[in-house]
């Protein structure tokens, strides 16, 4: 299936997934994205593209004051709902990536599989950088293009996969610990190929 880039097509998903008492994701957080954060102490974040939550809920839980984005309504009603039920108190915020910038500036951006065509994900992670305090942290992953013919699961369409070369020149002026790809294991025992960037804003 083709990833369209319209918050029409995710609000139809999202619902229709809930309409029929599913989840489009995991309920559980993105193993790499909680293995990098867990070390982090908790401060305030934004999980930009949220989804229904998933991370954003977990770095709540873990005591961080949260700022969950998307411009799929529906897609965070959800993650709204299921923060409800586990007593937790996030911010919900409708808003395009590749131009919302927070006013606040936050220690943690966490960005998991938004797929945008290289444009757009440049413009997406400039405004989480403007996002980010002195010292913050930006998280990312998203499916990787080798991942194509190489992986399983994500956009076939080699326009919203991420590219090495594109995403090491928008953290450009980061401090970068870790720009690469990453095999992900599947729930069912196949690989996924992600790339990942671990990466702080510096404090000079
Ligand atoms: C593959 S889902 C990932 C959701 C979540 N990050 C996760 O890992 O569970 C991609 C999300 O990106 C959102 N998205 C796509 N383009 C966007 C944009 N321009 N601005 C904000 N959200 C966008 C979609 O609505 C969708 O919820």
């Amino acid at each position: 299936m083709g990833y369209i880039v319209s918050n029409a097509f995710w609000d139809d998903r999202y619902s229709t997934a809930a309409a029929s008492g599913e989840a489009v994701w995991s309920i559980e957080p993105n193993a790499w994205i909680e293995q990098v954060t867990s070390i982090l102490p908790p401060g305030n974040a934004i999980d930009l593209a949220a989804g229904e939550g998933r991370n954003a809920l977990w770095l709540a839980s873990r005591g961080w004051s949260v700022t969950a984005v998307d411009f799929s309504a529906a897609g965070l009603a959800i993650g709204r709902q299921r923060a409800a039920t586990l007593a937790l108190d996030l911010n919900w915020v409708t808003a395009d990536a590749t131009t919302w910038v927070s006013l606040t500036p936050v220690d943690l951006v966490v960005i998991a599989y938004l797929q945008l065509p290289a444009a757009e994900l440049t413009a997406a992670i400039s405004n989480a950088i403007l996002s980010l305090n002195a010292g913050g942290t930006l998280a990312l992953i998203g499916h990787d293009s080798t991942n194509l013919v190489h992986g399983v699961g994500g956009p076939k369409d080699v326009a919203m996969l991420y590219d090495l070369e594109t995403v090491r020149l928008a953290a450009a002026g980061l401090d970068i610990a870790e720009c690469r790809r990453y095999n992900r294991t599947t729930a069912d025992g196949r690989v996924a190929i992600d790339t990942i960037l671990l990466a702080t804003k510096p404090r000079r």
